[in-house]
């Protein structure tokens, strides 16, 4: 079976060309380069949030910057600018870039350059470093996705919060790898109690006899996504849990699908092997596609 992730696009060339927001400077991609000493380069020791510009609209960017700056207040990381400053930067990359719509931005922004290629935040003195990379983005996951089980946990909130969008992803990298290499797409990863919990890069959602279910929540990322999707059950009149469910209760699903800024919902077709419903996009994922997409629409 050929490769796909759940971040997969259309080619677009014009990426090769994009401007890049850095510290207040757009420059050419070609000549947006970070210290090697930058916080974010030598430790990871930064947050980032990932939005969508559509018909000209930043889906949801209240909530995106919410969570970015309760991110950033988590790891004590100063953004050195307000809500209108980080927002301003936001709409002057996309004016730079002249984009109208189908367009993702990622904003990073790190404890900026250090004095030593040491630990110690005190060591960050020139900062912090604030990135916002754009480019054209018309999401293309050409079939289902598949997902294995993995030994990577998502942990407890006092190690690294998993709510936290923070720059080290390598416990889901990791995860990524495992599956890979077991021959899926991405990981389908548990909580430290054995549940289903949610993928190396995306919320996890099942379909069974009509209705939803997702985890309690209490180890995945906030996903903005998700609560939309639980939010339009609600509004909809389709049954929706949060709640603690095993691999027993998962492989019998009708569907199962993603959830994430960048793909909406993407179905699932198998888990360690076990075909999940039909193995395609099913009703129930493809109504909440079209409230969805409705909703960004109204949004
Ligand atoms: C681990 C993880 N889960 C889920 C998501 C999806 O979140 P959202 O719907 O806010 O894009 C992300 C994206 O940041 C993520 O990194």
């Amino acid at each position: 079976m050929s490769k796909v992730t759940t971040h997969q696009a259309e080619e677009d060339l014009r990426n090769d060309n994009i401007l890049i927001y850095m510290n207040g400077d757009i420059r050419p991609k070609v000549e947006a380069m970070v210290s090697v000493y930058d916080s974010g380069f030598m430790l990871g020791d930064g947050v980032w949030e990932g939005l969508r510009l559509y018909d000209g609209k930043w889906a949801f960017l209240d909530e995106h910057i919410d969570r970015l700056f309760e991110a950033a207040k988590a790891i004590d990381l100063d953004i050195g600018m307000d809500r209108d400053g980080v927002i301003g930067a936001l709409r002057a990359t996309q004016k730079a870039n002249g984009m109208t719509t189908d367009a993702h931005a990622r904003l990073m922004i790190t404890r900026g350059i250090k004095m030593r290629p040491f630990q110690h935040p005190a060591l960050s003195r020139q900062g912090p470093t604030f990135v916002i990379i754009m480019e054209y983005s018309k999401p293309h996951i050409p079939r289902p996705i598949t997902l294995a089980t993995v030994p990577h946990q998502r942990g407890l909130p006092m190690t690294q919060d998993p709510k936290l969008n923070s720059h080290s992803k390598l416990n889901c990298i990791l995860a990524c790898i495992a599956a890979e290499k077991a021959g899926a797409d991405e990981a389908l990863m548990l909580d430290v109690h054995g549940f289903v919990n949610t993928t190396n890069a995306c919320n996890f959602f099942i379909v069974k006899k009509g209705a939803i279910w997702t985890s309690t929540g209490d180890y995945c990322m906030n996903g903005i996504t998700r609560q939309k999707v639980i939010d339009l059950c609600r509004a909809d009149g389709i049954p929706v849990f949060e709640r603690n469910f095993s691999l027993v209760d998962t492989y019998s699903a009708d569907e199962a699908f993603l959830t994430g800024t960048f793909g909406a919902q993407t179905p699932v077709s198998s888990i360690d092997g076990r075909q999940i419903g039909t193995g395609q996009l099913g009703p129930i994922t493809t109504r909440l596609r079209a409230l969805y997409k409705d909703l960004v629409a109204r949004s």
